[in-house]
């Protein structure tokens, strides 16, 4: 059962997947956070994102969202100049400025867009591609117009986030609807959402095991050793979790201050680095660094875990 790293817009960038992947192991497949076409081309950010040299010894998988199958081919044009042979659709995002655009979930509703989407992809023979979806956007029975079209795509993969685009990331994942679709499709099947620990990929895996791997975002960011751990069937002892979150935060924080010259800066990207962090330490010391204004203050923090 193959693990991927979710993709999380402004945390899983290129920096934080190679020290990642320096520092962790067991994660079988990176993506990144959707590219998208804005005003008339790529940023120059996704791009950076991309480049083969920032991504170095790892399995990446770009992400594209698109609301037509021009925006699809400039984009797929963009990322295959790079040389990549992987990329993946998004047809989960649940953002409105994308949904309304009928980008991400808002796809899901119009089965005959993701058909012209999955014929663009067979267009393609040379890229092996992968999509990343919900259950639909208004209610959970939208997927079940888009069965027979998944079934005859060229997917390669598809990662299933059991909620609908309403739901945004919160309420219950519908794991009955996500049993049906198992049952439904014929493509590799990826589950994806809420899996915080070694309990939950254990039960997924004897729940399903058919399925093609899971799919970690959210649990990853707070637990980084969390697809090692799973692989190794066992926890990790505390400070050697420890020394590792210290090892991922310094090559975060040297990253940061070369990149950011104003404090204010450094301290802005690299409270990401901890934000989702807070189930896995003591509650004080999580606050402290998360609200630490100056550097010397921060610094105060980091070493008083
Ligand atoms: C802040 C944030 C940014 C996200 N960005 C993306 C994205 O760029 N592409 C995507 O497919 N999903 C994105 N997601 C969704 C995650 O990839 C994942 O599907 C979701 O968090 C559920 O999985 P989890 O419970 O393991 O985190 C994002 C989620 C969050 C919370």
């Amino acid at each position: 059962m193959e693990i991927h790293f979710a993709p999380l817009q402004g945390y899983t960038d290129f920096e934080y997947r190679r020290i990642h992947a320096k520092h962790c192991t067991g994660v079988d497949a990176y993506y990144t956070p959707f590219l998208r076409w804005e005003k008339g081309g790529v940023r120059d950010k996704d791009i950076k994102d991309i480049l083969p040299e920032n991504n170095e010894g790892i399995r990446l998988i770009p992400q594209l969202i698109c609301s037509d199958t021009d925006e699809f081919n400039r984009l797929a044009d963009a990322v295959q100049e790079h040389g990549y042979a992987e990329m993946d659709l998004n047809m989960g995002c649940p953002a409105p400025m994308q949904t309304k655009l009928k980008r991400g979930s808002g796809i899901l509703p119009h089965p005959s867009l993701v058909e012209s989407m999955m014929k663009e992809m067979a267009r393609r023979p040379e890229v092996s591609f992968s999509a990343k979806m919900r259950l639909g956007l208004d209610t959970s029975e939208e997927w079940k117009e888009l069965t027979d079209i998944l079934n005859s795509s060229c997917l390669r993969h598809l990662t299933i986030h059991p909620r609908i685009g309403k739901q945004m990331y919160k309420g219950e994942v519908h794991m009955d609807s996500f049993s049906e679709m198992t049952q439904a499709l014929h493509t590799p099947i990826i589950y994806n959402g809420d899996i915080s620990c070694i309990e939950d990929m254990e039960k997924l895996a004897s729940s399903f095991p058919n399925q093609h791997g899971i799919m970690i975002g959210r649990g990853l960011l707070a637990r980084p050793t969390l697809a090692q751990e799973y692989l190794q069937g066992r926890e990790m002892p505390e400070q050697e979790r420890k020394d590792k979150i210290l090892a991922m935060h310094e090559d975060m924080l040297d990253y940061c201050t070369r990149k950011y010259k104003i404090d204010s800066q450094i301290l802005l990207h690299i409270h990401a680095f901890w934000e989702y962090q807070e189930s896995q330490m003591e509650r004080k010391a999580w606050k402290k660094i998360m609200k630490a204004g100056s550097m010397k203050n921060y610094l105060e923090a980091i070493r008083q875990i």
